[in-house]
């Protein structure tokens, strides 16, 4: 089709295709500048679909090393919110706006029990109560009649979560897996803030091709030794073969990543939670040391709605010898704005440095403050962000019995803490003549998956070792 006032060769006009969004070559005109967004997976407001599946969860709100002895303005899923720790010891998270006459109790004063509002000096209690109306006659009711809003709320190694749910449906604490075990782990919590939408944040995770460009193959540092110079360790430089798969009823999934180092098979495999949350294996591996199901953590990780165009993520990075034996990751590194690993995690870069060698802050925030989805091309390595966001519909929409709130919280109950999948196997498999390895790969990937999974019918101080033995058979098998 030859477009009006165009006086360009026929053949590039006709490659354009407004259908399909391809605009064709030098056809800048005709590609889209905006589309519609995908608000059902994106929007957390009260009262929209996914902002009241996230309510029914516990996520951090903020560090407990903010709470001062001046409150603390914050802002969840879109609320704006007052988080402080009493003079008790009592941590609230409070409706910013006092429920008096408006104004903002950031600017309260932290009581004995709760925070008293500055204005007229009402007292809220840490479960919204009002205590004291101190300008009102002697014997009034007023303050029984007047509740602030509240949420519930603890401090858990060094995070604050609270739950903005209906009361009724408040879920048991999750417990993490990393907290027990080995039992000297060092927790060390850290927020990191990026001003666009929670679910391209999120999804990041499950994009792994992302690891060989942006972490390795685009951020050579021409000055560096051999060797170094990467964002991550060169081995995340290889392609890797990459499946994705929906775990427990539906409520996660999983990337399982085969490489191929020398004569060995690195099969990375991390786990991703409904509503929002991520454990990551060790941020530091390399694939070149043999290992069977190293399932020690480095992180846990919430990408939480601040609103529809901000996200912080908290989370816990932690620190032991057998996750990081070669005391790669760095704790002083971790906290407020910062994290111990990568370039461009946070914001807080200068522009050019950004540009010159962009991270995972750099690529999401540029994406738009929500990424429009009709505009995207995906590619095969896309598939697990589509597996990400059919999940997120399919638990919003109750499609998915095993990943409704209810669901999740049930399984809580009886299983707590959740075994994770998360971890790194590195095993003696040699490439075979006349065998597509890349197909080997993708086997034995699956298979390490399968063994981990039929293991959580496995007695859990048996777990471990019941999943090592098997690999290691696997291992045998397929290397003889
Ligand atoms: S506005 Fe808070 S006490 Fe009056
Ligand atoms: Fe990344």
């Amino acid at each position: 089709m030859k477009a009006p006032f165009s006086a360009e060769p026929i053949e590039t006009v006709a490659a354009s295709d407004k259908r399909s969004g391809n605009p064709g070559p030098f056809g800048g005109y005709y590609a889209p500048v905006e589309a519609p967004i995908d608000a059902e997976i994106t929007r957390t407001d009260r009262g929209t679909s996914l902002g009241e599946y996230m309510r029914k969860f516990w996520q951090p709100v903020c560090l407990a090393s903010d709470l001062r002895d001046v409150p603390l303005a914050i802002r969840i899923l879109g609320e704006d919110l007052v988080a402080f720790r009493d003079l008790s010891g009592n941590v609230g998270v409070l409706a910013r706006r006092c429920a008096h006459r408006g104004a903002s109790l950031e600017y309260g004063i932290i009581a004995e029990h709760g925070i008293r509002c500055c204005y007229h000096g009402w007292q809220f209690d840490v479960d919204g109560r009002v205590l004291s109306t101190p300008g009102e006659p002697l014997g009034s009711r007023l303050k029984d009649s007047v509740c602030q809003g509240a949420y519930p709320a603890f401090e858990k190694s060094g995070l604050v979560f609270a739950y903005m749910g209906p009361p009724a449906e408040k879920p048991p604490v999750p417990e993490y897996e990393a907290h027990a075990f080995p039992p000297d782990n060092k927790i060390v919590p850290f927020s990191n803030f990026l001003p666009c939408n929670w679910l391209q944040v999120h999804e990041n995770i499950a994009d792994q091709a992302h690891a060989v460009f942006l972490h390795v193959g685009m951020t050579i540092d021409p000055d560096a030794k051999a060797g170094e110079g990467t964002q991550l360790n060169a081995s995340f430089g290889i392609m890797p073969t990459l499946e994705w798969v929906e775990t427990r009823d539906g409520s996660g999934m999983v990337f399982i990543a085969g490489r191929r180092i020398g004569d060995r098979i690195w099969i990375r495999i991390n786990d991703l939670l409904l509503p929002n949350i991520t454990q990551h294996a060790h941020l530091f591996e390399d694939g070149e040391k043999p290992k069977i199901f190293a399932n020690h953590l480095s992180m846990t990780r919430w990408a939480v709605p601040v609103d529809d165009t901000h996200t912080q993520l908290f989370g816990w990075r932690y620190f032991n010898d057998l996750v990081d034996p070669e005391h790669r990751g760095d704790a002083s590194k971790c906290g407020k704005e910062k994290i111990d690993f990568l370039d461009g995690q946070v914001g807080n870069r200068p522009y050019e440095e950004g540009q010159r060698n962009p991270g995972d802050w750099e690529v999401l925030t540029s994406q738009g403050p929500i990424s429009s989805h009709k505009l995207e091309h995906p590619g095969t390595t896309d598939a697990g962000l589509f597996l990400w966001r059919r999940l997120v519909r399919r638990a919003i929409r109750g499609q998915a019995p095993g990943a409704s709130a209810e669901a999740i919280a049930s399984l809580t109950r009886r299983c707590n803490p959740l075994p994770m999948y998360s971890q790194d196997s590195v095993l003696n498999i040699p490439a075979r003549d006349g065998t597509d390895d890349q197909r080997l790969m993708r086997e034995i990937g699956r298979r390490v998956f399968d063994i981990i999974v039929e293991a959580d019918g496995v007695d859990p101080a048996a777990r471990d070792s019941y999943i090592r033995e098997q690999i290691r058979a696997l291992e045998k098998t397929a290397s003889a």
